[in-house]
């Protein structure tokens, strides 16, 4: 069994009626404000001048507040975690596992709550609100799993007769845990549950767009039963997180957002004196898909739809850059403007909606301000239709798709729904094999071909984390397809897989002369 004892989270059948109308029910007794998200140390709210939260989905409805962190608060915060950092790090690994695996039953039997916050505060739709709940419960599991194996007991080293050596992880500190808005459960938890499990105390800090989230998941780890000594909440932007990890008495960082950000965070690091602080570094990426003569038309019609603009193409796995040979180029784009013409955009909490919002202005008119400009060139191919009046605050953004001269054309991620063709002959495959390493870039691939040499040899050619053939290529399942990438994409090691744990571990080894 190559599960072992461990599970992942069982999904929901949406299109059975007497699963999605209690589902619904329950969603819409969660109601739609929140509360207060403030900086949460040593279980305590911080106090301060608090700031409205408007859902992204109208724009006028008001989802909360939060009270944003100041140099001050993360300094505070910091010194309550190294103050917390011994009794949690000696806390049995046993016990650490199941205060975790408590964390995911709760979010399980919490699953309407969260996903009306999901929906209102990131946009996100059922299906993909369901999908993160299920990925912080995996999560959760398979890091305390993963507790129980690595620092259960020490493991034993060979050596000659009369030496016994002795290999043990521990807890390293205090770890900065700093989290994108675009999975503000499933990442933000999956960091924290990660540190924790290690025997790390943590300051957590949620993306700026979704602190409610993040509360919400931070007062459920400490109803788990993570002590408020061991886990604390900085609510803020970029000059909170930059004010935690500037801190001397941090002992790792781990980050996922936008590769600009992982830059910063490596200077701040770098210009510290003290100690040389791990960065696990989770970024952006321009990933492509290669569609060869021999891939199934409809199959890669579904698949690049879905992985283009799922989630409206709000993650960093999604396809930006989609290569087809151009034997078949008019028809497959055919077959995919076709089948983007029938996606919906709008509430995302209606069962019917393919895209929701986009998570604020700023993003919305990054992407529009992009598009106007392949527009200008000529470029556009198709364009989807945005929701109407009721909608109309709200921050929708349309299914695109363009078509470039070249994979040079787009030398940055464009984080929305914008999906970008290039058209290349077979002849050329190798050097489209060299604009997607040149790039920089390595999280996700795509590759539709029947023929067996031709992925080996994109395979083997592409330092890319995670690769897909004849599939979509987003949702990486925890446990199964440990997801991360590299260069411009990130440090590794890969969330959900068996070298995590130990990058938020100090290692030691004990040789005893016997
Ligand atoms: P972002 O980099 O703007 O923000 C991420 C987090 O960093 C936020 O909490 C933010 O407040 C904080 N931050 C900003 N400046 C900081 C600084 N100087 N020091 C410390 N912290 C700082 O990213 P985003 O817009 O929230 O998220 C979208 C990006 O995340 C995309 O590029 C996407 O590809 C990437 N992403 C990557 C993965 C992955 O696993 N590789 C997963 C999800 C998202
Ligand atoms: N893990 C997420 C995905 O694979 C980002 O889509």
């Amino acid at each position: 069994d190559l599960f072992g004892s461990r599970r992942n989270s069982r999904g929901l059948e949406l299109a059975d009626e007497q699963v999605l109308e209690p589902l619904l029910t329950a969603i819409s007794m969660a109601g739609s404000n929140f509360g207060t998200a403030a900086s949460i140390i040593d279980g305590v709210d911080v106090k301060g001048a608090s700031r409205i939260l408007l859902s992204p989905i109208d724009g006028k409805t008001e989802i909360g507040r939060v009270i944003d962190a100041d140099a001050e608060t993360a300094s505070k915060a910091v010194a309550a975690m190294a103050a917390g950092f011994r009794p949690w790090s000696e806390t049995l690994a046993e016990t650490r596992a199941s205060v975790l695996e408590r964390a995911a039953d709760i979010l399980e039997e919490r699953l309407p709550a969260f996903l009306a916050v999901l929906a209102l505060e990131a946009g996100k739709t059922l299906a993909d609100g369901i999908a993160e709940v299920r990925e912080a419960v995996d999560f959760c599991r398979y890091y305390a799993a993963e507790a129980r194996r690595l620092f259960g007991a020490p493991v034993a080293m060979p050596g000659p007769t009369g030496e016994e050596n002795r290999l043990t992880y521990r807890g390293r500190g205090v770890f900065a845990a700093i989290a994108p808005w675009n999975f503000p459960l499933a990442i933000f938890m999956g960091q924290t549950a990660a540190a924790l499990a290690a025997g790390n105390t943590v300051v957590a800090k949620p993306a700026e767009q979704t602190p409610l989230v993040g509360a919400m998941a931070v007062r459920l780890l400490h109803e788990a039963g993570v002590p408020a000594s061991a886990l604390a909440l900085l609510v803020g932007d970029g000059t909170a997180g930059a004010a935690l990890t500037a801190d001397p008495r941090i002992a790792g960082v781990a980050f996922t957002g936008s590769t600009d950000t992982a830059f910063a965070i490596n200077r701040t690091l770098a210009a510290k004196r003290g100690p040389i602080v791990p960065l696990i570094a989770e970024t952006g990426g321009l990933n492509a898909m290669i569609v060869d003569a021999t891939a199934l038309g409809e199959q890669v019609t579904d698949d690049v739809i879905t992985s283009a603009f799922r989630s409206a193409g709000q993650r960093c796995s999604a396809l930006r850059l989609l290569f087809v040979q151009e034997d078949v180029a008019d028809h497959m784009i055919g077959l995919i403007k076709g089948a983007a013409a029938e996606l919906k955009v709008g509430d995302p909490r209606r069962p019917d909606t393919d895209l929701g919002p986009i998570i604020d202005r700023e993003q919305t008119e990054k992407l529009a301000i992009h598009v106007a400009a392949w527009q200008g060139k000529g470029g556009v191919l198709f364009s989807g239709e945005a929701p109407g009046d009721t909608l109309a605050g709200g921050t929708y953004f349309p299914p695109v798709i363009i078509e470039l001269p070249d994979a040079e054309a787009l030398d940055r991620e464009v984080f929305g729904p914008v999906l970008h063709v290039v058209r290349y002959k077979a002849k050329d495959l190798d050097r489209i094999i060299e604009s997607i390493a040149a790039s920089g870039y390595g999280l996700t691939l795509g590759i539709h071909s029947r023929i067996e040499a031709t992925v080996k040899r994109i395979v083997e050619r592409l330092p890319v984390g995670n690769v897909y053939v004849n599939r979509n290529m987003i949702g990486a399942v925890v446990g199964s397809q440990p997801f991360g990438g590299s260069g411009l994409s990130g440090t590794g090691p890969k969330a959900g897989g068996p070298n995590y744990l130990t990058r938020f571990a100090l290692e030691q080894v004990v040789s005893i002369n016997t």
